[in-house]
């Protein structure tokens, strides 16, 4: 399908090509555009409206917005549960603005979401930063050991809250009972960013990892749109216990979250649940059970290719979802270039791929057509792999952390105060006064405060040449960064 701009050509023009078009999607929404499900959704003009008599207001929800949260939280075992249409990262906003004030400690495993460090920023928190395990041979971020969070809290007596990633992107989870542990030992709410496991709640056969709902987490933030049938921004946050005050929550919202709320994606979070409570749970365990014999198959005949299928009770993989297909190049071809294979020659679509891997994002949507499409694509290409296809170094681009940068200031004061462009050449020693982000995944390799080390120079000069996504280095020459003015 040519994505070539045209006479003609407008975005809509160019969704509905794609619709029509072979080209299958193993990437966010979960919905995958699946047809069957598509078809009873009723046209979005038709039901997209403001606040009128009759539907509610997601602000202050007194009517079927209130009982669809209501309703959603009984299914998942939450006390509260929010609907969100800025997506997990207003979720995210909230739960952090609500568990501490500015000039207060949080602590925060360094893998994180931007949308959490942006807080770090604009609310002045001090943070206190632990390193998840290496997992892959140190290509990605593992599960978090919740002895470190033990022993920063020690440490670190004052701190108000902690924030885990769990699920990672590459769908690492971590053991959030102990995490939970650990933090509650202080009196202190464990907040998880669930972001990419929003299909964990749902009963599946124990072939999904448990959600941390069920662990002790007092806030879990999940995006619906990852992972399950829910339209692009859809999300959830969920309160459990007494440790964070909903009407702290409430508040947080209105800051983070639109004053106009879509009617459209509201319903989508609503008929998700519904959908989830009522089919949905036969069909993401016949799913999982889909994915089992996926991996056990490829595990039989791949050669080169790894793709690892379950992991449990590893330190650094505490547990592993199985929706996240992650292709390892096996050191004969780059993640960039297997992508490239699956988009040519295959006419598949991945959710993202870097130095080391490729992933492909499955969920209960996915046709059996696309699951054997992507299944033959690996082994065939597994085949035909030839040492001319490229090289894989070592470490990905999530091995942003050989160790913990140097927090010189705190992120605000770096953030807000006086910078300059500095070429990303004379960087190394300098301060970040902004956020160097590698997309996706969009976790900061640099937030504002941090010194730059020669070590990240190289990572980021490597993520640029292997042309991925890096916010927050300037499009010139010299791929200026933005420092703090010495
Ligand atoms: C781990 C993680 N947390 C949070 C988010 C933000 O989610 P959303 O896009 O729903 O705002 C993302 C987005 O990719 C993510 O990967």
């Amino acid at each position: 399908m040519s994505r070539n701009h045209g006479e003609g050509d407008s975005l809509e023009s160019r969704l509905n090509a794609l619709a029509d078009s072979d080209w299958y999607p193993f990437h966010m929404p979960g919905h995958k555009r699946n047809p069957e499900f598509a078809r009873e959704y009723t046209p979005v003009y038709r039901m997209d409206i403001t606040e009128i008599a009759g539907f509610d207001n997601l602000h202050s929800p007194a009517g079927i917005l209130r009982d669809a949260m209501e309703n959603a939280a009984q299914w998942v075992g939450a006390d509260r549960t929010w609907f969100l249409v800025n997506g997990s990262t207003c979720g995210i906003q909230a739960a952090l603005g609500a568990v501490a004030k500015p000039g207060e400690k949080v602590l925060l495993a360094r893998n994180f979401h931007r949308s959490a460090g942006q807080m770090l920023a604009l609310r002045d928190f001090r943070p206190v930063f632990v390193l998840p395990e290496e997992a892959a041979g140190g290509s990605i971020c593992g599960s978090v050991d919740p002895e470190k969070i033990r022993h920063a809290l020690r440490e670190n007596p004052d701190v108000k809250a902690v924030f885990l990633t769990s699920p990672t992107y590459e769908g690492i989870v971590s053991d959030v009972r102990a995490a939970a542990e650990a933090v509650h030992e202080r009196g202190i709410p464990l907040i998880i960013d669930e972001a990419h496991g929003a299909h964990f709640p749902w009963k599946n056969g124990g072939v999904f990892p448990v959600s941390a709902l069920d662990l002790g987490a007092d806030l879990v933030i999940q995006s619906l749109h990852k992972t399950l049938p829910a339209l692009t921004q859809t999300a959830v946050l969920h309160l459990r216990g007494s440790r964070v005050s909903p009407e702290e929550i409430f508040r947080q919202l209105r800051i983070f979250e639109t004053s106009s709320p879509s009617y459209v994606l509201m319903a989508s979070i609503d008929r998700c649940f519904r959908y989830m409570a009522d089919s949905g749970m036969e069909r993401l365990r016949m799913f999982g059970e889909r994915m089992e014999r996926f991996y056990a198959e490829l595990g039989k005949q791949l050669r080169t290719l790894r793709v690892p299928g379950r992991i449990r009770g590893k330190k650094e993989c505490f547990d592993r979802d199985l929706s996240k297909v992650v292709i390892f190049g096996g050191g004969k071809i780059t993640g960039t270039a297997l992508a490239d294979i699956l988009r040519r020659t295959w006419h598949l679509e991945p959710e993202m791929a870097c130095r080391d891997y490729v992933i492909c994002m499955t969920s209960l949507m996915d046709t059996e057509d696309g699951l054997e499409r992507l299944f033959r694509a690996i082994l065939e290409i597994d085949r035909e792999l030839t040492e001319e296809d490229g090289k894989s170094g070592s470490g990905g681009v999530l091995r942003a952390f050989p160790a913990l940068p140097r927090a010189a200031v705190p992120p605000e004061e770096a953030f807000d105060g006086q910078w300059e462009n500095v070429p990303l050449g004379d960087a190394a020693g300098r301060i970040a006064a902004d956020f160097v982000t590698v997309y996706p995944p969009g976790v900061p390799m640099l937030i504002p405060g941090e010194e730059i080390s020669p070590e990240m120079v190289a990572i980021i000069r490597e993520d640029l040449a292997l042309g991925l996504e890096v916010d927050g280095i300037g499009e010139d020459a010299a791929r200026a960064v933005r420092c703090r003015r010495k």
